[in-house]
């Protein structure tokens, strides 16, 4: 079972007993950052959870693949696009990283990993890989 980044149809049970954890108590507003957490495979994974401009939520590892910046402080939505403003790599909600010069012009980068969510109860969850 899988969901697609900001899926809003919920086929499905969402249950902590089926793996489901909330990440977030409220669906970030558009174009906002907030700062998440889950505790998966015997650690602790820092996580952020954001909106794209057109209301897609998504959920993503906080660290930039680049020099590992926190995306919660150092991070900024711009459209459908996640952008690390220590040296602006963006990424797309599918975690796909780019690196785009003052052209235009777009160079693939590292990506970030994106956890698949869905919005359920006021809330955005992720299912939990252990
Ligand atoms: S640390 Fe994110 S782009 Fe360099």
């Amino acid at each position: 079972m899988s969901a697609n980044p900001g899926d809003s149809t919920v086929p499905y049970d969402i249950s902590a007993e089926r793996g489901w954890v909330r990440v977030a108590d409220v669906v970030p507003a558009p174009g906002t950052i907030v700062e998440s957490f889950i505790d998966r495979k015997g650690q602790t994974d820092d996580l952020v959870v954001w909106t794209t401009a057109s209301g897609v939520p998504c959920v993503s590892e906080a660290r930039c693949p680049h020099q590992w910046s926190h995306l919660a402080s150092e991070g900024a939505v711009d459209g459908e696009e996640l952008v690390c403003v220590s040296h602006f790599w963006r990424f797309g909600v599918e975690g796909e990283g780019w690196k785009q010069n003052v052209n235009g012009r777009r160079d693939r980068k590292g990506d970030l990993e994106v956890l698949p969510c869905v919005e359920y109860d006021g809330g955005v969850w992720v299912q939990s890989a252990d």
